[in-house]
C-alpha cells in the first residue's frame, strides 16, 4: 500500500452511471488488481474529513494509469467527480483483496450492478484474451449501463434494465440462470440487494442435487462488497460485516469474499455480531 499524488489525465461523464476519471498513478497502478480499491482524499482541506473508497475501473501498468468511476452521491463523490485534467488526487492504495480467476476456467461469467461494473470491467479486460468472458450488467434504465464500446470486443455483453429501455427487461438475476450451465466460474459486484439475490440462488443450489447444471459455479462464486469505511487500514472497524468465520473487515479481509461466506439479512449485510 502506498500514498501517491495522482495526476488527473481525463474525465468523462457516463450518462447517469457516474464520472470516469483517468489518473496517472504509476506506483499504485503497478501493484493494483481487480477487486482492490483506492482510498481517495475528497478535498484539499479537512471537510470532508474522511477519504472515500473507490474500486479500480481500469488498470494500465504500461502507462501507469488508473481508471475510477465515481457517483457524485454526496460531498466526497461530488468533489472527486468534479476534478479536471491536470488536477492532483491524493490516493492511498491498492487496498483489500482481489478476485482470483482459476487457471482452469474456460468460461468466466461476470455480473455487475451499477458502479459494481468497475472490478468486472477490469476482469473482462484482463481475462478476455485468455478465456471466454460473458458480462451481465443491470441498471435501472439504459442511462445506468456501461457503454458496450468501452469493453473488449471479445467479451459477450448482456444487459438488463428494470424499465425495459434496453436489453432484457428485468434484473441481472433474470438473465443469470441461462448462463450458469455454461460458466466455469462466477464473479459479481453490485449493490447489496443484487448480491443477496445471487446469494439466495446459491442457497437453492446448495439444497439441490449435485446434478443441477451450474450448481458448482454458484457454490464457488466470489463477490466484492461495499461498506461504509473510515480508515480502510483495518484499525477503526467501521467496515465490519458478518461472515461464516465471524466478523470481517471489508477493507482487510475483503472487499472480495466467497459468496457462501457472507451473511445477508433482508437483502443487506447481516447485523454485526459481538
Ligand atoms: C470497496 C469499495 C469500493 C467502492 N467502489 C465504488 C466505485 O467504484 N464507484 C462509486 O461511485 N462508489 C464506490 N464505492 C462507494 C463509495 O465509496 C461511496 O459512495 C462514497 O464513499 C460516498 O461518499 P460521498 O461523500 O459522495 O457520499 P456520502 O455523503 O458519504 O454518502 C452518500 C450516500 O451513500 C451512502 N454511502 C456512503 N458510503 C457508502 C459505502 N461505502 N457503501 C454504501 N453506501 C455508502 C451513504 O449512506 C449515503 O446514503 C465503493 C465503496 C467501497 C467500500
Ligand atoms: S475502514 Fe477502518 S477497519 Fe475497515
Amino acid at each position: 500500500m502506498i500514498l501517491e499524488t495522482g495526476r488527473v489525465v481525463a474525465t468523462e461523464r457516463i450518462a447517469d452511471l457516474g464520472t470516469v476519471i483517468v489518473v496517472s498513478a504509476p506506483g499504485i497502478a503497478s501493484r493494483a488488481h481487480a477487486g482492490q480499491f483506492v482510498h481517495v482524499r475528497p478535498g484539499e482541506r479537512f471537510d470532508p474529513l474522511l477519504r472515500r473508497p473507490y474500486s479500480f475501473n481500469g488498470i494500465d501498468r504500461r502507462t501507469g494509469e488508473l481508471e475510477l468511476i465515481v457517483k457524485p452521491l454526496g460531498p466526497g463523490g461530488e468533489w472527486i467527480a468534479g476534478r479536471r485534467g491536470g488536477d492532483a488526487l491524493d490516493l492511498l492504495g491498492p487496498l483489500g483483496t482481489s478476485f482470483v480467476v482459476r487457471r482452469s476456467a474456460s468460461n468466466l461469467l461476470l455480473v455487475a450492478g451499477g458502479t459494481g461494473i468497475a472490478p468486472m470491467k477490469v476482469l473482462a479486460e484482463q481475462e478476455s484474451a485468455k478465456r471466454n468472458v460473458t458480462l451481465i450488467m443491470g441498471g435501472r434504465s439504459i442511462h445506468y449501463l456501461w457503454p458496450a464500446h468501452r469493453l473488449p470486443t471479445a467479451v459477450e455483453y448482456v444487459t438488463t434494465t428494470e424499465d425495459g429501455s434496453f436489453g432484457v427487461h428485468g434484473r441481472v438475476t433474470d438473465a443469470l440462470p441461462q448462463y450458469l450451465a455454461w460458466a466455469d466460474q462466477l464473479c459479481a459486484c453490485g449493490p447489496w440487494p443484487m448480491l443477496a439475490a445471487i446469494g439466495r440462488m446459491r442457497e437453492e443450489a446448495e439444497r439441490a442435487t449435485s446434478l443441477l447444471r451450474g450448481r458448482d459455479v454458484l457454490l464457488d462464486a466470489q463477490i466484492a462488497v461495499e461498506q461504509h469505511m473510515g480508515c480502510a487500514m483495518g484499525v477503526c472497524r467501521a467496515c465490519v460485516i458478518v461472515t461464516d468465520d465471524g466478523n470481517a473487515r471489508v477493507c482487510r479481509e475483503g472487499p472480495v469474499f466467497s459468496l457462501g461466506d457472507v451473511r445477508f439479512e433482508g437483502g443487506e449485510p447481516a447485523t454485526v455480531g459481538a
